[in-house]
C-alpha cells in the first residue's frame, strides 16, 4: 500500500535537492509525496540553520505537527512518523529531541541515505532516533538512482560542505568537511537527467568551485574540466554553477567561460563586503582587490558576464568606513543581481563571540543603503533588455493561462505568451518589458533551436 510522504524545505537549493533524494531513498519502501502534511504517514521538515530564527519556525512547525499527528492516531487511521532533517538537525539535535519528543527521527545532511533503517528503528521502537554522525562514508555511494525526471532545468550535487570556515557561517560545522563526488558518478547522473528531458544542469556545492576529481586519464580535474565533459552530453544545452568562492576561481574555470558554448554566462560569486579589515575578520582569506581582479579577468574571459553576489552587513566591528567600502565595491563591480543580508550572529561561530556586534538599527540602515544601491543596478541591468532579443529555455508554467516562464543565459526570469509546444526548448524572445523580478517579452519566431529531449517534458514538470 502506497504511503504519504510531505516534505517541507528550507533553505538552499542543496536542501531542495537532498529533500528530492530522500523522496528516492524513501520510494522503495512505498512512500509518495504529497502536496500537504495533514494525514501524511511521514512527515520531514528539511531545516536550514544559515541565518536567524531558524529553529524557532522549525519549533512552530513542529508544534503544528503535534496536532496534526494525534488527530490520526485518534482517528485510528496509523502513526505520523514526524522527522527533522538538515542543517538545524544537525546543530540542534539534541535540543530537538528534548524539547519535542514526539519527533520521531532527527537525522543531518550526512546520513539521510540510511533513512530505511531510521524508519524502521523508529517504527519499532518508542523514543527519538537521532544520527547527526558524519559518516565515513559517502552517502552518495548508496543512494538509488533519482526517480522519475527532475524538469527542463535540474540541479545536480556535485560537492558538498566546507573547509574554509567564514568566521560567520555554520556550514563547515553542519554540512561537514569539503567532499567531492567523482567525475564518473557526476557524469552518469547527468547522462540520466538529459535522458530524462533536462536540458540545463546547475551543478550544486557549498564550494562548488572547489570541486576536483581523478579523471579517468590519472590527472586530477577542476570544475573547468567537468564543465568541459558534460558539454560533451547530446542534449544539454546549459551549463550552470553555484555556489563559488573566490579563492577557487582557476583559470581553467575562467578559460571555460571564454570556450564552452553551453556555460552560461552567468556567475554568483560571493564577496561578503568591500573592506579589506573585515574581509580579514571573516576569515574570507582575499581581499577586495584580489575579487576585483578576479572579476577583471572573468570579464576579459567572457564580456557578457552578468555577476551575482552575497553581502553581510553588519558585521562585528564594521565601521561606517568599513561599509562604505563595501557600496565603493559594488559600485566598481556592478552587479546584475545579488542577495543582502544582516549579519546574523550563529551559535558556535566565531564571530558570534565577538564583543563589537552591532546594534540592530545600524544593520537596518546599512541594509537598506546597499539594497537600494543593489536594486537600481538590477533595474539598469534589466533594462538594457529591453528592445532585444534573448534565447530563453521555458522551463515552467507562467501564471496566466497561454504564458511561459523560463530563464534567460544570464539567470533572469522571463515570460512570454507562448505555445505549450515551445516548453522545454530554447526560444527566441524579443524583451519588452522590465520588471523588478522578471522581463517580459514576445516570441519571434514559432522556429526553435532544438527538439526536444526524452518524450515527457511537459508532462513530467509541471
Ligand atoms: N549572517 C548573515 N548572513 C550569513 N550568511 C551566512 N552566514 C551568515 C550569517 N551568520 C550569508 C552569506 C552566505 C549566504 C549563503 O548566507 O552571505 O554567502
Ligand atoms: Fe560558509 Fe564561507 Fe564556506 Fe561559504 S565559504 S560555506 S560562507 S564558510
Amino acid at each position: 500500500m502506497s504511503k504519504k510522504l510531505f516534505i517541507k524545505t528550507w533553505g538552499c537549493q542543496m536542501n531542495v535537492y537532498d529533500s528530492a533524494r530522500m523522496a528516492d531513498v524513501l520510494a522503495p519502501l512505498g512512500y509518495r509525496p504529497v502536496e500537504e502534511p495533514d494525514g501524511a504517514d511521514m512527515v520531514i521538515l528539511n531545516t536550514c540553520h544559515i541565518r536567524e530564527k531558524a529553529s524557532e519556525k522549525v519549533f512552530s512547525e513542529l508544534g503544528r505537527l503535534r496536532q496534526m499527528k494525534d488527530a490520526k492516531a485518534q482517528a485510528g487511521d496509523g502513526r505520523m512518523i514526524v522527522a527533522v532533517a538538515g542543517c538545524v538537525a544537525q546543530a540542534e539535535g539534541e535540543e530537538i529531541v528534548a524539547r519535542a519528543p514526539y519527533v520521531d527521527i532527527v537525522f543531518g545532511p550526512q546520513t539521510y541515505h540510511t533513512l530505511p533503517e531510521m524508519v524502521a528503528k523508529a517504527t519499532r521502537a518508542a523514543g527519538s532516533v537521532l544520527n547527526t554522525d558524519f559518516p565515513a562514508e559517502s552517502k552518495f555511494d548508496y543512494l538509488p538512482d533519482e526517480a522519475g525526471s527532475q524538469g527542463v532545468a535540474a540541479f545536480l550535487a556535485v560537492q558538498e560542505g566546507c573547509d574554509k570556515f567564514c568566521t560567520f557561517c555554520v556550514v563547515p560545522y553542519t554540512r561537514g568537511a569539503e567532499f567531492s563526488r567523482t567525475g564518473v558518478q557526476i557524469l552518469a547522473e547527468a547522462r540520466r537527467l538529459v535522458a530524462a528531458g533536462t536540458r540545463e544542469i546547475n551543478l550544486l556545492g557549498q564550494n562548488v568551485n572547489a570541486w576536483h576529481g581523478d579523471g579517468p586519464d590519472g590527472t586530477t580535474w577542476g570544475l573547468g574540466r567537468l564543465v568541459r565533459e558534460l558539454a560533451e552530453i547530446d542534449g544539454l544545452e546549459r551549463i550552470r554553477y553555484t555556489t563559488s568562492h573566490p579563492r577557487d576561481m582557476d583559470d581553467d574555470l575562467i578559460r571555460a567561460h571564454a570556450e564552452v558554448p553551453q556555460l552560461m554566462p552567468y556567475l554568483h560569486l560571493p564577496v561578503q563586503a568591500g573592506s579589506d579589515r573585515i574581509l580579514a575578520a571573516m576569515n574570507r582569506k582575499h581581499t577586495a582587490d584580489d575579487y576585483r581582479r578576479i572579476i577583471d579577468k572573468l570579464r576579459a574571459a567572457k564580456p557578457d558576464l552578468a555577476l551575482s553576489g552575497d553581502f553581510i552587513v553588519g558585521f562585528p566591528g564594521e565601521s561606517d568606513a568599513d561599509f562604505a567600502e563595501t557600496l565603493r565595491l559594488v559600485t566598481d563591480v556592478g552587479y546584475a543581481q545579488a542577495y543582502s543580508f544582516k549579519y546574523s550572529p550563529r551559535p558556535g561561530t566565531p564571530a558570534a563571540l565577538e564583543h563589537t556586534q552591532l546594534p540592530e538599527e545600524v544593520k537596518e540602515s546599512r541594509l537598506a543603503a546597499l539594497q537600494q544601491l543593489l536594486n537600481a543596478q538590477q533595474q539598469a541591468f534589466n533594462q538594457g533588455f529591453v528592445g532585444k532579443t534573448v534565447p530563453v529555455l521555458f522551463d515552467r508554467k507562467g501564471k496566466r493561462d497561454g504564458q511561459l516562464l523560463g530563464r534567460s543565459p544570464y539567470m533572469q526570469s522571463v515570460y512570454a505568451e507562448a505555445n505549450e509546444r515551445l516548453f522545454g526548448r530554447i526560444v527566441e524572445i524579443r524583451i519588452d518589458g522590465a520588471h523588478p523580478n522578471s522581463l517580459s517579452g514576445t516570441v519571434v519566431t514559432d522556429e526553435y533551436h532544438s527538439s526536444p529531449i526524452g518524450t515527457q517534458t511537459l508532462e513530467a514538470t509541471v
